[in-house]
């Protein structure tokens, strides 16, 4: 393995050559625990057990990105890329197994440069969401870029993965509306589209972060919103009929106007629909009187304000959590809670048996919720060969299962809880392939084998196959141009299809 021909100390004395040595953290650094924590989201990733890298490098150009990928070439030493550090199995800092490794942490990359009249922009990969929906919206209020919910998600691995928010069935995932990058390869070169080619530039739009090189930046189309937009989030317990309105909001959800995302979250004997709507309030209520009569959706529910403010909400109650300025760019994450997350996708409804079952599930323990995100609209009519994301045309929605516990404390009984729920839903759920979202990291469903040090196609494809259906095969060719040495890598990277399989 490279563990065993790596050189830490030779790799560590490249970096001090090409690379000013404030910005490259050792482990006996007083920083370097400091730096590794700095985005760290889970406490069960950032324990005295979990394997740390050996360095931490934080680039603030380019050239420094490359330096390190040139240095880990030379001397053996792998490199795991960090941009906002919101991974749900922390790929971007540790390793499940032992192995000796760098991060490269992008956080000081994270420059944005917003075109106006092009309406495009130029965002670095260490730039979180929050920041750039705030430096888009400064520059004109009625510009915005599809993207996700939580303001501290990293630019570099959000859209590495895809990239579903409250646009999307307007405007489509992040992917579909990134129109160039800049991209280190394994040789340690810095590439445009041009230069990386289209196989090369189609595989970083949604094939997953960590297997294609290092993006640097990307260039994005902005798409334009309203002076005001319209906000409500309306709550429905089992009593108030809940699951027959969850029933119901399977049919209605994915064939609303596009201009209009409502998602779902249930928790406990509840469920809550979170929308935004791009548009009125008097529009929304007749759209909602004619398409969804069973919420009673009224005026007094309607709560305008500006895109802006919009993306500042909570994302699981779209409730207030101080002004867009304060909270768009506080990079800052608390170790409160650890976290384990699952997805699944849906193409037939769900019966309404199912619902209450499912209801019963959420009796049994109160510590997890599933967020349901509609599809159809302009993501249902990308095709799936468009891009690596395949959860296209006749999905209903995506489920996100996520179980929460304090990080004091055991999570087994809610990781217990979440496994035999999933098994449960497995009946309900998209089969052959059981679909799952490669944002929506799960090692349960596979990790890559590594023979001859190679990661092999065959232990790829077990999870490959559900992340990104018929593209995993042509992402696992692009790997093969790309990087057949398989130098990016993680347990869940794409691997290298050699000898023309
Ligand atoms: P992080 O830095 O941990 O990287 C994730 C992966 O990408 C790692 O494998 C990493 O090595 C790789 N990577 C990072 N930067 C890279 C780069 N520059 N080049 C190449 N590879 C790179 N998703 C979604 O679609 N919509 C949503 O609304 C949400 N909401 C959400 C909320 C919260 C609280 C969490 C924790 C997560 C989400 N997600 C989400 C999932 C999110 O999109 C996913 O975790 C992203 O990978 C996070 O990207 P980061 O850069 O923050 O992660």
């Amino acid at each position: 393995s490279v563990s065993s021909l790596a050189s830490p100390d030779e790799f560590l004395q490249c970096l001090s050559d090409k690379i000013p040595g404030e910005l490259v953290y050792r482990q006996s650094s007083s920083s370097f625990a400091d730096v590794l924590v700095s985005s760290i989201r889970f406490p069960n990733f950032f324990t005295n057990t979990t394997v740390r890298p050996l360095c931490i490098v934080t680039p603030t150009a380019a050239c420094h990105v490359q330096a390190a990928v040139r240095c880990g070439r030379r001397q053996g030493v792998r490199l795991r890329v960090r941009s906002g550090g919101h991974d749900y199995e922390g790929l971007s800092y540790r390793s499940v197994r032992a192995e000796v490794f760098g991060v490269v942490d992008l956080a000081r990359l994270r420059s944005i440069t917003v075109d106006e009249h092009e309406s495009t922009a130029w965002v670095d990969s260490g730039a979180t969401v929050g920041e750039l929906y705030y430096a888009i919206a400064k520059n004109n209020s009625q510009l915005a870029f599809p993207a996700g919910e939580c303001p501290t998600l990293g630019v570099g691995g959000h859209f590495s993965g895809g990239g579903i928010g409250m646009l999307m069935r307007k405007y489509g995932l992040s992917v579909d509306n990134v129109l160039d990058a800049k991209l280190v390869n394994a040789e340690g070169e810095l590439l445009d589209r041009a230069a990386m080619g289209e196989e090369h530039f189609w595989a970083i739009r949604g094939g997953g972060g960590g297997s294609f090189g290092i993006v640097v930046s990307w260039k994005i189309r902005l798409v334009t919103v309203p002076p005001t937009v319209t906000v409500f989030s309306i709550a429905k317990t089992v009593d108030q009929g809940a699951v027959d309105v969850v029933t119901r909001w399977q049919a209605v959800g994915p064939s609303l106007p596009d201009e209009l995302t409502m998602r779902v979250k249930v928790q406990g004997q509840e469920a809550v629909f979170l929308a935004v709507y791009l548009g009125t309030c008097t529009s929304l209520v007749a759209t909602m009187g004619r398409d969804f009569p069973e919420l009673h959706m009224t005026s007094a529910d309607c709560r305008p304000m500006t895109y802006l403010e919009s993306t500042a909400l909570s994302f699981t109650t779209l409730a207030k959590t101080g002004t867009p300025e304060e909270v768009l760019l506080n990079r800052s994450s608390s170790l409160g809670f650890s976290v384990k997350g699952k997805s699944d996708y849906v193409r037939q409804p769900i019966s309404r048996d199912a619902w209450e079952d499912i209801f019963d599930w959420f009796k049994k323990n109160g510590s997890g919720l599933i967020m349901l995100e509609p599809h159809g609209g302009f993501i249902g009519r990308v095709s799936t060969a468009a891009t690596p994301y395949p959860h296209r045309r006749g999905v209903l929605y995506v489920i996100q299962y996520l179980v929460f516990w304090p990080a004091a404390i055991n999570g087994g009984t809610a990781q217990t809880w979440l496994d035999k729920f999933y098994d449960f839903m497995g009946r309900h759920v998209t089969t052959n392939p059981r679909e799952a979202y490669v944002n929506f990291r799960d090692l349960d469903i596979g990790k890559n084998t590594v023979v001859d040090d190679v990661s092999t196609f065959e232990s790829g494809k077990v999870w490959g196959e559900r992340y990104f259906m018929g593209n995993y095969r042509r992402l696992a060719r692009v790997k093969a141009a790309v990087d057949p040495t398989d130098y990016f890598r993680n347990e869940q990277s794409t691997p290298p299809l050699l000898h023309g399989r």
